[in-house]
C-alpha cells in the first residue's frame, strides 16, 4: 500500500495498477500517479482529452435530467444559483462552471494544469480551490453521496469507462473523505 500526499486528500491507493517504468504521466495533479488497471496509466493518459471532454459533458446533462426529473429533491438547490452570484461562489456563469470543472478534473486525474475548453476559453484546473467553489452553498452529505453515484459515475460508465476503471483510478480522489469534506457544509 502506498500513500501520496496531495494538495487537498491525503490519498491512499489499493487498487491501482501497475506502470511500466517507461511511463512519464503527462500531469503532476493529485491523482497523476494513480493508474487504471485496464492500462497501468493515470486517467488523464488513458482516455485523453476528448473523453474528459464527453464525460464532464454527461455530468451536466445528468444534472440536467436529475433537477428536471427530482427538482432540488436529490442535489438541493445549488445548481440554480449558478450565475446568480448568491453567493459569490456563483459568480461564474454557466459556461465557466462547465469549463472549469473539466479543466479541474483533467488537473486531478493527471493531464495538464489548464485546458483549452470547447467554447474556445482556457480553463486552468491547477489551483481550483473546493472550499471557495463551494462556500455558501450548504451542499450536504448526501447531496455529495447522491452527485458521486448517480451524476459522475454513470458520466463515466455511458462514456466507456468500465467499473473496474472507475474503481482504480477515477473513484479514489473524490470518495476520500478529506476531498469531500472541502465541497459538504462550505
Ligand atoms: C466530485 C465532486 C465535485 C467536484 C470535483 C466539483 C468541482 C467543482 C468546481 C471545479 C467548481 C468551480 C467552478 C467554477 O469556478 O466556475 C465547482 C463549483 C460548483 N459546484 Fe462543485 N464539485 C463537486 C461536487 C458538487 C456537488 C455535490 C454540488 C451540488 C450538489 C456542486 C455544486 C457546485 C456549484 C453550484 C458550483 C458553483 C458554480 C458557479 O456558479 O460558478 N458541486 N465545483
Amino acid at each position: 500500500m502506498r500513500t501520496l500526499g496531495l494538495s487537498f486528500v491525503a490519498l491512499t491507493l489499493t487498487a491501482a495498477g501497475c506502470s511500466s517504468d517507461s511511463y512519464t504521466p503527462t500531469g503532476t495533479g493529485p491523482a497523476a500517479k494513480l493508474y487504471c488497471n485496464s492500462s497501468g496509466k493515470n486517467a488523464f493518459d488513458t482516455f485523453g482529452a476528448a473523453a474528459f471532454v464527453a464525460v464532464n459533458e454527461s455530468i451536466f446533462t445528468n444534472v440536467g435530467t436529475e433537477i428536471g426529473a427530482h427538482m432540488t429533491t436529490n442535489l438541493g438547490d445549488s445548481f440554480g444559483k449558478v450565475g446568480t452570484g448568491m453567493p459569490a461562489s456563483t459568480a461564474d456563469g454557466a459556461a465557466a462552471f462547465k469549463g472549469t470543472l473539466a479543466a479541474f478534473l483533467v488537473y486531478v486525474y493527471g493531464g495538464p494544469d489548464s485546458i483549452k475548453y470547447t467554447d474556445g476559453v482556457t480553463y486552468n484546473g491547477k489551483g481550483e480551490d473546493m472550499v471557495t467553489a463551494h462556500t455558501g452553498l450548504a451542499i450536504t452529505s448526501a447531496q455529495y453521496d447522491y452527485f458521486v453515484a448517480n451524476i459522475v459515475v454513470p458520466a463515466l460508465t455511458t462514456n466507456g469507462v468500465t467499473m473496474d476503471d472507475v474503481s482504480s483510478c477515477f473513484a479514489p480522489p473524490i470518495t476520500s473523505a478529506a476531498f469531500k469534506a472541502s465541497i459538504v457544509g462550505q
